[in-house]
């Protein structure tokens, strides 16, 4: 009989069908559009490109004019959707543990020897380099393409979306740490000293941040899961650290893999939480000293990628931790910023007060 990882590492095998690579005329018509739409730097001295509205590095755009041509989702596909740094990496490993919960047991998940990344691939990240990726025997992918600009194929059809969004406060810090260790010079510098937060705020607060402004992202998801609630789940942050147990069994439901009685009996629901932890995921020893190879885009010259640590995507893990580096008067500009764009939403969000 065959064992239960090996049935795993078949449902992490690619389904090698419908490869699609390099494409000269997406790659053209991204080329045309890069050399006529807003390009700015963001704090980091990063290049942005503004398109449909929103701030995305070069490759990312060619990633998602890509999908926009190219993705087909698999039969029953899920979603998960975020901005960077809400929570992206740990929304990643819970539906996934939700999902091949039937297939492997805690101790043979592939969470416990790969990162979050590399068992949830993006869409925008791998549809030109590694397509292949994308179509796995888990329908399950990610994406950081804001509501508006997601491909027809996704919007036109009955994909469940999961979407997670933060304090922007705390994606703030968030980022800023993790744009210092992705602009790879913490080796030699402080976060501070490569770029003072003061100047990566004015920077956030103008939206000039990848997939930003960080409020319309939100707010794009937001109206299309108010019409389309079957089809978007509006998650925060911070609601699933206060009642992890009520969110997982919620995402389960809506994604169609709910909890039996006879499982939630037996603690599964409490073992995908404890799998899916901070703490332990931030201690196996794959996020604590892998490494994830981002390939970002494909090019006539071969594959562009580069490396980067497992553990920047860990830090701290918790929700309020600005506190610990935006002075006040920082703070309230954010806050202020996420009162007037929300304002008439109806979307609130967990903001940890100030002072
Ligand atoms: P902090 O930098 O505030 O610690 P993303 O996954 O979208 O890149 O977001 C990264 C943020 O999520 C980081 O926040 C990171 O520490 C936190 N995070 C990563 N894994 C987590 C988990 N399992 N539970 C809670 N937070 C997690």
């Amino acid at each position: 009989m065959e064992s239960s990882s090996s049935k795993m590492n078949q449902s992490l095998k690619c389904n090698e069908k419908e490869e699609y690579r390099f494409d000269p005329t997406t790659h053209n018509k991204f080329k045309e559009i890069m050399s006529t739409i807003p390009r700015r730097k963001d704090a980091w001295v990063f290049d942005l490109y503004q398109y449909e509205g929103f701030w995305c590095g070069s490759f990312q755009l060619e990633g998602m004019l890509s999908a926009q041509e190219h993705f087909k989702p698999q039969p029953n596909q899920v979603i998960v959707s975020s901005t960077p740094k809400s929570g992206t990496t740990w929304l990643k490993a819970l539906t996934f543990a939700i999902m091949t919960r039937f297939h492997v047991d805690e101790s043979t998940n592939p969470l416990l020897t790969r990162l979050a990344h590399d068992c949830v691939p993006f869409i925008e990240v791998n549809i030109c380099s590694s397509p292949q990726k994308l179509n796995l025997d888990v329908p399950l992918v990610a994406t950081h393409i804001p509501y508006t600009s997601l491909p027809k194929s996704i919007t036109n059809s009955s994909c469940k979306i999961v979407y997670i969004c933060r304090d922007p406060k705390d994606a703030f810090v968030s980022l800023w740490h993790f744009n210092h260790k992705m602009s790879a010079k913490d080796q030699e510098v402080s976060a501070t000293e490569d770029v003072p937060l003061e100047d990566a705020l004015e920077f956030f607060c103008q939206g000039l941040t990848t997939c930003g402004p960080y409020w319309d992202h939100l707010l794009g998801y937001w109206r299309a899961s108010l019409e389309s609630p079957e089809m978007i789940l509006f998650l925060k942050y911070e609601d699933l650290k206060n009642d992890t147990l009520f969110w997982v069994k919620k995402m389960a439901q809506f994604i169609g893999c709910s909890f039996s009685l006879e499982e939630e009996n037996k603690g599964a629901v409490q073992k995908i939480i404890d799998l899916c932890s901070f703490e332990n995921m931030s201690s196996l020893e794959v996020n604590k000293s892998g490494m994830v190879r981002l390939e970002l885009g494909i090019t006539q010259d071969g594959v562009n990628a580069y490396e980067f640590k497992n553990n920047s995507f860990f830090r701290k893990g918790k929700a309020g931790d600005w506190k610990n580096h935006l002075t006040p008067e920082m703070a309230r500009r954010l806050d202020q910023i996420t009162e007037q764009k929300l304002a008439g939403s109806g979307l609130t969000l967990n903001v940890t007060p100030n002072g």
